[in-house]
């Protein structure tokens, strides 16, 4: 290919630098062909831990493993050309120690080819943060509601609700911008709080359900497209997919049944060579 025509995709500096800029748009992605839809119009594909709960049914994302976010990791490689893709550290890989969160963050971005790592900071991950970005690896932050900790937490549910949780979320963010993450993900929080969390940290805040005082947002692509009967509050579905996708498979049953699929024209004729 060509230096003139090779598409350049995102770099870390040019997510990290967006702050104060327009605003950062990101979906999740866990498949080829839905990135190569998504890729030209976003600035980061998140392959996020959701693909456990919207692709392979899971009831909390508690379950997904590291081979589960390396093949969908490597799907919305081969899918995308210009945005840059960050892959979630699913739950259990980097909470121990430093070093097997190095282990794994490097693992995903060598069998994937991905930019960056996305992991949930709590307090206790400023430290991982620092050695993984210390050792090459650019690492996305996730404060507030954190769906990894749902089991300790009791559920989906907003955070921040008091002083106490107000504090916590903050200190977690400022520790993760510390640490040295180039973008926090603000997750189920109120305004005043996720304005607060993005004025005091100097890298950009992408929210989802955080109201839209931060520099970005983030969507779960088959929330946004209509996919479920159920979203959250936060979710503006832009598309009925679930309405569509029933139309189109019933109308299909009913001409399969009425032998009205395939027709002439969809059918192969042996033609003699
Ligand atoms: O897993 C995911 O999709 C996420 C987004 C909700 C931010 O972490």
């Amino acid at each position: 290919m060509s230096k003139q025509t090779q598409i350049r995709r995102k770099t870390v500096r040019d997510i990290a630098s967006a702050k104060g800029q327009q605003p950062l748009v990101v979906l999740t992605a866990y498949d080829a062909p839905t990135a190569e839809l998504l890729d030209p119009h976003c600035d980061v594909l998140l392959v996020g831990d959701s693909v456990g709960m919207v692709v392979h049914g899971l009831e909390t994302p508690v379950g997904v493993t590291m081979e589960m976010m390396i093949l969908h990791g490597q799907a919305v490689m081969r899918g995308s050309k210009q945005a840059f893709v960050v892959v979630d550290m699913p739950f259990g890989s980097y909470e121990t120690n430093a070093d097997t969160a190095f282990e794994n963050a490097a693992r995903i971005m060598k069998e994937t080819g991905c930019q960056a790592v996305k992991l949930e900071s709590g307090a206790y991950a400023a430290h991982q943060i620092a050695h993984l970005v210390e050792r090459g690896v650019p690492v996305m932050g996730h404060v507030g509601l954190r769906p990894q900790a749902i089991n300790v937490t009791g559920g989906f549910k907003a955070q921040g609700r008091n002083d106490t949780e107000r504090k916590r979320v903050i200190e977690e963010a400022r520790a993760a911008e510390q640490a040295g993450a180039f973008a926090i993900v603000i997750e189920g929080v109120a305004e005043d709080l996720a304005e607060e969390i993005t004025q005091s940290v100097a890298c950009p805040t992408i929210g989802i359900g955080a109201s839209a005082t931060c520099d970005g947002q983030v969507l779960v692509t088959p929330d946004m497209l209509g996919i479920f009967d159920w979203t959250p509050k936060f979710v503006r579905k832009y598309h009925d997919l679930r309405t569509e996708i029933t139309k189109a498979v019933e109308t299909y049953a009913a001409d399969v049944r009425a032998r009205r699929f395939p027709d002439k024209a969809e059918t192969y004729k042996l033609t003699k060579q």
